[in-house]
């Protein structure tokens, strides 16, 4: 495989397992904002939403665009609370987040 296949491999989102390529042919078919990125490839719609690859995919987009670029709307991060610590932090009178 050579290097040139390799970085096209390159894991842009990992939450979603979006690749560079699968990106640069967004940004090839039109996509020129972020939001047309995520709703092209699902990149930014994984766990972390975006904190990771946005960063990233905005590097790749800024040659093609003549101003900043917008943020879409993404939601923080959820971690996942088990019943069990929400009902004794309920109990201790404790905020459980
Ligand atoms: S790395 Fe892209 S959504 Fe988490």
């Amino acid at each position: 495989m050579k290097a040139e296949d390799l970085q096209e491999e390159i894991i842009i989102c990992r939450c979603q397992e979006v690749t560079k390529a699968e990106v640069q042919q967004a940004i090839g078919q039109g996509c020129r904002s972020l939001k047309g990125i995520k709703n092209r490839t699902e990149a930014m719609m994984g766990l972390c939403q975006g904190r990771t690859c946005r960063r990233l995919i905005e590097r790749m987009l800024a040659p093609y665009q003549q101003q900043a670029p917008v943020t879409p709307s993404y939601r923080p991060p959820v971690r996942t609370l088990s019943l069990h610590t929400l009902a004794e932090a309920k109990e201790d009178g404790e905020d459980a987040c």
